[in-house]
């Protein structure tokens, strides 16, 4: 007996098949790669050249402060390529500063998250620092997710904004569970 063969239209197949599915699971792998990494591997403790910086708790501090403004750009350019403020018709050059903001943010991130990875690994033994740990590894999970979907036209509209703004309240939590924590612990010290 032949099974009847269903007609299927590539549109009803291509939502049913949610696009937006391959980039959160291989985000989400991502994440927990790092989460695991991060407790399984043991902490080497090891010492980056602080670059000029009085030690790599003030050097990590400030690229991570970098890192935290570059991400306001990207939001403050995300708003106006949606047109979400009021007045403002986004300059041509808009796209291209979203776009660089965001690249420069995360190349800041890199160096200071390596440290964090390979020296000190995820401690879950302080809530700051329990909370900072997950939020690092969430982070790139999205920022993962983020990437991938940008190239996929088939997007329901609401992902990039929410992938963007998840990224963005993860960079914030990082922001204040580590560099906020210092300058406020050790004063605004280089
Ligand atoms: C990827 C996962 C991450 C893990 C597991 C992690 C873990 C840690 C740990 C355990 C510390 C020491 C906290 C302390 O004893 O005070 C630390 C410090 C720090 N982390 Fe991360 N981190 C991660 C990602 C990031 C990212 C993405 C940033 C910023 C872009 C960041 C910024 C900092 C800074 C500035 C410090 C030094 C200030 C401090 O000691 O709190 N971390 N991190």
């Amino acid at each position: 007996m032949t099974v009847p063969q269903i007609p299927r239209n590539d549109a009803a197949r291509k939502q049913s098949s949610a696009p937006y599915l391959v980039p959160l699971l291989v985000g989400g792998l991502v994440a927990v790669a790092l989460g695991v990494y991060g407790r399984e591997h043991t902490p080497t403790g090891y010492a980056v050249g602080p670059a000029g910086f009085s030690g790599a708790q003030a050097m990590k501090s400030w690229l991570a402060t970098g890192a935290f403004v570059l991400a306001i750009v990207q939001v403050i350019s995300a708003l106006a390529m949606y047109g979400k403020i009021p007045g403002l018709q986004a300059p041509p050059w808009t796209g291209t500063l979203h776009r660089w903001s965001g690249r420069l943010a995360f190349v800041l991130s890199v160096p200071v998250a390596f440290h964090c990875l390979y020296a000190l690994g995820a401690q879950f033994d302080v809530p700051r620092v329990l909370v900072h740990s997950l939020l690092g590894t969430f982070f790139y999970g999205v920022f993962v997710a983020k990437m991938l979907s940008l190239p996929k036209r088939d997007l329901p509209g609401w992902t990039l904004p929410v992938l963007g703004g998840l990224a963005f309240t993860a960079l914030t939590g990082l922001w204040l569970t580590s560099s906020f924590w210092f300058f406020t612990t050790f004063g605004i010290t280089f």
